[in-house]
């Protein structure tokens, strides 16, 4: 750790923005900046209810914020507001009536393009399905699918109707799926026949079989044709979404939603134990999502925006459904993988749709390099006017190659530093304010007072790494954990007891610089970010270990060019068990198909022991130095057992 901070604080180029860029932006003035973020620190009641005011609600709110019953935040109540008609039917009505809402091209090169007016349509007739299948406010939907128009489709019918979505990433198993399907009490599921991924047919049905086959809570599985392969069918449960809509009615009204009604629910992982089902509610989530995307991304009416995330993650939640919709944007949505057919795809997709806005994560730009400059050079990025990235810290070489070679030296970048439990973003650049460095997420968003921290709750001085803390509620924060206020309580508001109201911890390590620019030096924990996902090392142990031929097991992350962070896992086997490479490879294959492909160790030790403390807790930190190579300088005096570190160390891997 100590390493890094003086790697990063070696770091010290900073690129203002242009005066072309200023000329333009929607915030370019800093003494604007500073008085309107003064103001949403100093009095958010007035700034919050201002924004807020630009949405159309169905009824107004009282009160814009009550944070009595603190850590629980309450947002705007006595409104109501549905999210589907503040993204589509005030534009559909509009002016942007015949705006283009989404283009959206599949991997094999398919396209298919929605006005507002034809995608509000489709979402209401969408919505009649759901309803027709008895599905209404309250109920919770899975929803597992490829990245086709009619993943959004589903989240904004169940907004419309007030089902509350759960989306889970359809690269994740039938079990996880299953765990959350479990988890979230849903009574249906929405998926795809499959998706295309890499030139071949990436099968979903067959996982959604699986998974619900002992969740009889599940009464209907509503199936999207994409591929066309044959599939399974159940006729009782199983619909085909082509077969509902017809016949179906245009119209279906939304349903008024109070502000702190649940709009979904999202699987995330923790350090410890089973995912945690983030709860977010509708009026503030909705509120912060309409403001960051309008002013991080500094949004303009003639914008092309595409984020590059799978709906599955909560940026696809916030970043390509919800923020951009609300603000009537064109955005651009893609099925398959940046090197199918070439490694130059999404390059191709940037010129041929004339993206301004492009907003990917790091562990994708890592990848792009690797592929060579060639892809980038040989296609037309002009109209390129702003970069963004989320989801793991970004080091300074890929955020060069990003600015120069994607950029063109021209496009301000914006390193946007949030959680699947804030929302929204809460550090970033404005990008006609900023100067922006590479590296640094620089500065709290309106509305954020963060703050670096130690142990007791003390500020730390400018330079030092502590702990990162949001010292104040804001609109989108996580409204619990669904089923478990204790953990909520502990997991995210209980690192300062002393505090009082509570200060909400988010896990991570940070550092301010001498600008007051803050610098996030990754998870203080255990949770590995393998390219920009984070994967509990917990539940990895726990899929490695229900291998027969397992008995113990220790996940930790060693540093990897390409994805951030890559598994590597040290296992204890069973008497009798296969050949050490032959049990690797078994491993291998059993954590893809228990977690998924994500989660699959980059490598496997097998070992006859695990370092231990003597209350027979692993040192994980010590496996973390050995699987890096790194020279094991901490402190072993814990260690139950020393010898066992040279052990360890001539193991090699597989
Ligand atoms: C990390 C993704 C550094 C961080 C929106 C955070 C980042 C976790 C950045 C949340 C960034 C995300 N710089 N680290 N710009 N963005 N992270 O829930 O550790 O998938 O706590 O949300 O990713 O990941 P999540």
């Amino acid at each position: 750790m100590s390493d890094q901070i003086e790697s990063v604080l070696a770091e010290s180029r900073a690129f203002p923005p242009s005066d072309e860029f200023r000329a333009a932006a929607r915030i370019a003035d800093p003494a604007e900046y500073e008085r309107l973020h003064r103001e949403s620190i100093e009095d958010p009641e007035t700034f919050w209810g201002r924004v807020a005011g630009e949405l159309p609600w169905l009824r107004p709110f009282e009160a814009v914020l009550d944070w009595s019953g603190a850590p629980f935040a309450r947002w705007f109540t006595g409104g109501q507001i549905n999210a589907s008609h503040v993204c589509l039917d005030q534009h559909a009505q509009g002016e942007r009536a015949d705006k283009t809402a989404l283009v959206w091209e599949g991997e094999p090169g398919d396209r298919r393009t929605f006005t507002y007016r034809e995608l509000h349509l489709e979402v209401q007739r969408f919505a009649n399905v759901l309803k027709a299948r008895g599905i209404g406010k309250g109920d919770r939907v899975a929803i597992y699918m490829p990245m086709i128009p009619e993943a959004a489709m589903a989240m904004l019918a169940c907004a419309r109707i007030g089902a509350i979505h759960s989306v889970v990433f359809g690269g994740f198993s039938s079990t996880s799926l299953e765990d959350r399907i479990a988890d979230g009490d849903c009574c249906a599921v929405i998926t795809a026949d499959g998706g295309w991924r890499r030139g071949s047919v990436l099968p979903l049905k067959p996982a959604v079989d699986e998974a619900v086959a002992n969740q009889p809570g599940v009464r209907t599985v509503l199936c999207v044709r994409r591929t066309g392969q044959d599939v399974a069918w159940n006729t009782e449960r199983d619909v085909w979404l082509h077969e509902a809509l017809e016949g179906v009615a245009d119209e279906c009204a939304p349903e008024p939603m109070d502000a702190e009604d649940v709009l979904f629910l999202l699987y995330t992982s923790g350090s410890t134990g089973k995912p945690k089902g983030i709860v977010h509610t509708t009026g503030g989530y909705l509120v912060s999502a309409y403001l960051s995307t309008q002013t991080v991304f500094d949004l303009r009416e003639d914008d092309v925006y595409w984020c590059t995330a799978d709906v599955g993650w909560i940026t696809g939640h916030s970043y390509i459904v919800y923020g951009p919709l609300a603000n009537g944007a064109t955005m651009v949505m893609y099925e398959g993988a940046p090197n199918a057919p070439h490694e130059g795809r999404f390059w191709e997709i940037c010129e041929a749709h004339g993206v301004t806005i492009f907003y990917t994560a790091p562990t994708a730009i890592r990848a792009f390099m690797k592929w060579g400059d060639e892809h980038v050079e040989k296609h037309d990025l002009s109209k390129l006017r702003l970069l963004g990235t989320v989801g793991e810290p970004i080091n300074p070489a890929a955020w060069m190659w990003y600015r120069d070679k994607v950029g063109g030296g021209r496009c301000p970048i914006v390193d946007t530093w949030w959680q699947t439990e804030t929302g929204s973003i809460m550090l970033t650049p404005l990008p006609g304010v900023s100067a922006t460095k590479p590296g640094s997420a620089t500065r709290p968003f309106f509305g954020v007072d963060a703050a670096i921290l130690d142990e007791e709750g003390n500020e730390l001085p400018q330079g030092k790494g502590g702990l990162l803390a949001l010292r104040r509620p804001w609109p989108s924060m996580l409204r619990g954990i669904w089923g478990d206020e204790q953990r909520f309580r502990d997991t995210y508001w209980s690192r300062w007891p002393a505090a009082d109201p509570p200060l909400y911890f988010p896990g991570d390590g940070a550092r301010t610089d001498e600008d007051g620019d803050f610098w996030i030096l990754g998870r203080v924990d255990d949770v590995l970010n393998v390219s920009g996902h984070r994967l509990s090392t917990m539940e990895i142990e726990s899929a490695l270990v229900s291998h027969d031929q397992v008995v113990e097991a220790a996940v930790v992350p060693r540093p990897d060019d390409l994805t951030g962070e890559a598994i590597v896992a040290f296992v204890i086997p069973a008497q009798g068990a296969d050949d050490a490479a032959t049990l690797a490879g078994a491993l291998g294959e059993h954590v893809a198909t228990e977690i998924g492909k994500l989660a699959r160790p980059a490598e496997v030790r097998v070992t006859p022991r695990l370092p231990k403390t003597r209350s027979g807790k692993i040192m994980r930190r010590l496996l973390r130095a050995i699987a890096s190579g790194e020279e094991i300088t901490q402190d072993t005096t814990t260690l139950e057992d020393p010898t066992i570190l040279d052990e360890l160390r001539a193991n090699g891997g597989h």
